[in-house]
Formats: C-alpha cells, structure tokens, sequence
C-alpha cells in the first residue's frame, strides 16, 4: 500500500523537539525526510539526557525516527554547494533555528524560491514577528508567554507548566498542518510558499479557552472555577474543568501518588452518580438537583462523590462509572502507559531495536490512514546516510572523500 506522502522529499534541517516533531510525522506518513546535522556533532540532543553512554539519547530517538540522517557543514563553500543542490531538489524545508540564521548563511527566502520556485519554505521561531521576533525560545518560554503557565497551577501555587509540550510539539503539528496546505496548493499553483509557525501562537491557539475566559470576566465571576475571588485576568483553575460541565480529580484507593480519578458531571450525570453513592436523597434535593444549582456549590458535590472513591481502586471507578455513562479518566501514570499492553497491540508503542542503545520503546504515530498504515523505524545514526545521499547528489567517491577531508559533511 502507498504511503499517504510518498514522493515528497523533505529537507530537514531541525533540531531540538519543535522541529523534528514535524519532520517525523510527515515522515510517518511516508515522506522521505533528509536531516542535516553538524558533522561530528549531530543535533544537540543526541547526547541530550543520556542514558546510556556513548549512545543516542531516548530525547534523540524518540522524535526522529523514519528520518535519513546526513550530515554537512553549511558555512563552508562546499557545504553551502550541497545545499543548493538539496534545495533544488527536495519538495520542502523545514527549520527552527534560531531567528536569523539561515539568513546569515545566505539561503534566505528570496534565494530559496530562486534556488527552487516550488520549495515550501517552513520555519518554526518562538515568536511571531514584533517585538519578540528576534528572541529565541524553549517549550518553557513558549508556555509562559502564550497563557499557558498563568492559567495552570492553584489560585494559591506559582505559574506552572504543563507536562504536554505544547510548545514544542504542539508547534510542530501546527507546522505540518502548513506544509501539508501549502503541499496541497502548490497542486494548483505550481508554486511553493513560506510557512511560519510561531511558538507563542501556538500555545494561545491551545490555550483558547483561557482567552474566552478573559472575555467572560466581564460578566462577574465564574462559577465553574474553583477561585474565591477574582482579580482582572483569567486565574489559575487548578484542575477545574475548562468546559462547559463541571470536573475534578478525586482521591481513590489506596491513595498512591496517581490514585486519583478525573469525573466530569453532565446534567444527566448527576442522578446515576447519586444512586452509585448511596445518596438517592440529594437527587431530587433543592440545593444540588440542577446544573444551576450545582455551580454553586461545586466543593460540595465533589467531595460527595469523593466520598465513594476512595473507598475503589480508579480502574474499579473507572468500570462503574461508565456503566452508568458517567465521563470520568482515570490518573494513568507514564509507567502505567509505558506497562498498557493494549498501546502495543495496536501498535501505538513499539518495541525497536537499535545498534548503539539496543531495545527502546518508540511512539508510535498517533495518526491511523486507512490505505496508508505507518511501519514505525529507528532514529538515523549521525551521518548513517550521508554517503548515500551524497552518491544520490552525483558526487563520485573521491568528491565524496574530498568533502570530508574539507569537513563539509
Ligand atoms: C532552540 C534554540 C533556542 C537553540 O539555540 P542555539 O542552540 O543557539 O541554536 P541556533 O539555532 O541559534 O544555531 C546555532 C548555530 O549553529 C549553527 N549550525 C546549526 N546547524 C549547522 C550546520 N549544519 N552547519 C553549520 N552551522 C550550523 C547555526 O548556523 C548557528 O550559528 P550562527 O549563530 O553563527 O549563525 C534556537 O534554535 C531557537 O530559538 N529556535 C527557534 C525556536 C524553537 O524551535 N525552539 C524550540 C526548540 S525545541
């Protein structure tokens, strides 16, 4: 079966996670993507975090697997020849330099669409343009200045960020959804375009709700909140549901770090949840019978159901309250996820072999097409492919061995 992008050709020239988030899921989808290092050194997170010495880090593989990796140098001449050639022959490029600093090595937007007037150009920064366009900016910036960090924690606690890298991954989808557009239109066009992604406009999209909030303060308070009381800017909720029904997160048994549930009561939630806590009297009870009613006493209806909880394990909750149609989640653990033997069967996570590190278990993707399934491989080594590639360019053996002699690749 055909990959849903076979044929494009990416050149890849990420690093870090923002990046390479996006390259590796188009690689997924079947793109053939080229990742161009630093020779000697490789992307800076292959010896990121190590755990195991000499050997590329779980940070390295886990987001860039299906990739080819070559490497070149491009501030020398020789380097810079390769990667015209390169952009003249691949279908995409996508960066997440810094700001400035493919421009600095003199492949800016106007030389690229010279060099090829059908490349999609895709560049990733912390910051759209304005008054942060020149700053560069990790997951943690990203989170702090798109909302994300002052909307998350307790009203009493400091800002927080969240364990989901919205800014980095998060980024990186958002730029596939570009490329895959700007790949769709150049059907039609005949051109390529530029695709910029900012870090920052990346998390506000994700933190919408929080903005809608902001607006709503007008109208007073907001009961769905947990906050005594409100300042002019959307508070930190704790784990206050965002939406329209009201959550939170109960104690289970025994009462480990993640025995917890997370339980949103809709309307028509709140009688079968009354039946399974033995308290049929409040269904019908003035003070909780509505939604409206409800809202004003949140803590109470919570610590009602909490009561019946912790006396199960989340997965026993789990099973009762879906019974009765009741929304709930339990608090699943990374080793609860990485021990779910379902997440294999389906081949979400996968066991792959690697020669340095030998087993890890990679992600799978988590997007499923149906004529098009997603055979998940290993990360590259640095530079496993750079003679192929090269020979692919044109450049005989001896070229090759000149360019390494020159430090180019
Ligand atoms: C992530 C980030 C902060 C890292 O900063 P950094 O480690 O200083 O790396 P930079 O991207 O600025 O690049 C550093 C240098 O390496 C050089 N370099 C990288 N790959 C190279 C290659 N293959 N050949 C030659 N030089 C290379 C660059 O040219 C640059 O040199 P210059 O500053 O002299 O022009 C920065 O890249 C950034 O802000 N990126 C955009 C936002 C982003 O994606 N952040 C999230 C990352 S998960």
């Amino acid at each position: 079966m055909d990959k849903a992008l076979d044929g494009v050709r990416i050149l890849d020239m990420t690093h870090v996670q923002a990046g390479p988030s996006a390259t590796q899921l188009m690689a997924w989808l079947g793109a053939d993507v080229i990742k161009v290092e630093l020779p000697g050194r490789g992307d800076i997170t292959r010896s990121q975090l190590r755990d195991v010495p000499n050997a590329d880090s779980l940070y390295f593989t886990m987001l860039n697997s299906n990739k080819r990796s070559l490497t070149l140098n491009m501030k020398t001449p020789e380097g810079k020849a390769l990667l015209e050639d390169l952009v003249q022959r691949c279908d995409v490029l996508v960066e997440n330099f810094g700001p400035g600093v493919l421009d600095r090595a003199g492949f800016d937007w106007e030389r690229l669409q010279t060099l090829n007037p059908r490349l999609i150009y895709a560049s990733i920064k912390g910051f759209g343009p304005g008054p942060y366009a020149d700053c560069k900016a990790y997951e943690n910036v990203a989170q702090c200045m798109g909302g994300a960090a002052s909307t998350t924690g307790t009203a009493e606690g400091a800002p927080t960020v969240t364990g989901a890298q919205i800014g980095d991954s998060g980024t990186g989808v958002h730029c596939v959804v570009g490329i895959l557009a700007a790949l769709l239109h150049r059907e039609h066009s005949g051109r390529g375009q530029r695709v910029e992604v900012a870090m920052q406009d990346s998390v506000l999209n994700l933190c919408r709700v929080k903005l809608r909030d902001q607006q709503r303060l007008a109208a007073g308070p907001m009961r769905e909140y947990p906050n005594k009381a409100f300042g002019d800017f959307v508070p930190r909720a704790g784990n206050a549901s965002g939406g329209g029904q009201p959550g939170a997160a109960l104690r289970c048994a025994p009462g480990g770090a993640n025995d917890y549930v997370y339980v949103i009561v809709q309307p028509q939630g709140w009688e079968p949840l009354m039946r399974l806590c033995g308290r049929e009297d409040l269904i019908t009870h003035a003070q909780f019978a509505t939604p409206e009613a409800r809202l004003k006493c949140l803590d109470e209806c919570f610590s009602i159901i909490e009561k019946w909880t912790r006396t199960r394990t989340k997965f026993e909750v789990m099973d009762a309250l879906n019974e009765v149609d009741v929304p709930c989640g339990p608090i699943l653990s990374m080793k609860d996820l990485i021990e779910d033997k379902s997440l294999y069967e389906r081949g979400y996570l996968v066991e792959l072999d690697h020669p340095e590190r030998g087993q890890y278990v990679q992600l799978g993707c988590p997007i499923t097409l149906s004529a098009s399934p997603v055979e998940v491989e290993r990360s590259p080594l640095l530079g496993e492919h750079t003679e192929e590639i090269l020979d692919w360019l044109g450049r005989t053996p001896a070229q090759i061995e000149a360019l390494r002699a020159a430090g180019a690749v």
